[in-house]
């Protein structure tokens, strides 16, 4: 796909079939290793791929009740969430880590977009699961790593439509 076009028909998904092939996934892996990583330090980075209906039961639960609203799916009943985790550090550099993960899962987001997937970034599930230690021992991260978001992905019914450049929606100056 033209690079151009991926970005005007890029949209978040929250609506999802429940299938999701292994091929694609991996697909979605690839890309992910293809990220840019502050200093090259790629060990400080880490993904969880989360297919057990279960932890992503306890996930949505999880985020439900920490949101105090049980009522919807902040999982969008997809069939695969993917964790960024990474070292936070020092608190001085500690905007690499944070942007080291949100371009990964981006990354992620919008190879799923170039297989006619269905993607949305999950930041506030995640949030949720810093406050749980039980749930964060399930993910069986290395020792001082912590998720710091995730893109959940799966095939939908959802269409792509190309949208227009929105025009002045984020503000800028030059100087
Ligand atoms: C840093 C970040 C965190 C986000 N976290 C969530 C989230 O937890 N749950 C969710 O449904 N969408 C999340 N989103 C998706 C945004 O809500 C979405 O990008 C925005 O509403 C614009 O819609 P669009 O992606 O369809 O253009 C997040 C996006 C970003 C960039």
């Amino acid at each position: 796909m033209e690079t151009k076009q991926l970005f005007k028909l890029r949209k978040s998904v929250r609506d999802y079939t429940g299938h999701l092939s292994e091929e694609a996934l991996q697909s979605v892996l690839d890309i992910a290793q293809l990220s840019p990583v502050g200093r090259s330090d790629y060990d400080s980075m880490h993904l969880t791929v989360i297919r057990n209906k279960s932890l992503l039961a306890d996930i949505e639960k999880n985020a439900g009740e920490f949101f105090d609203d049980t009522s919807r799916q902040i999982l969008y009943g997809a069939p695969c969430l993917i964790l960024v985790s990474t070292i936070l550090g020092d608190v001085k550099t500690i905007n690499v880590p944070y942007s080291n993960a949100a371009i990964m899962a981006n990354n992620m987001a919008l190879a799923a977009i170039d297989l006619n997937l269905g993607s949305c970034l999950i930041w506030g599930a995640v949030m949720a699961m810093i406050y749980n230690e039980d749930l964060l021992k399930k993910l069986d991260l290395p020792q001082g790593f912590l998720p710091c978001c995730g893109v959940v992905i799966g095939e939908t019914d959802e269409h792509f439509k190309e949208k227009s450049i929105p025009l002045n929606q984020i503000a800028v100056e030059y100087i």
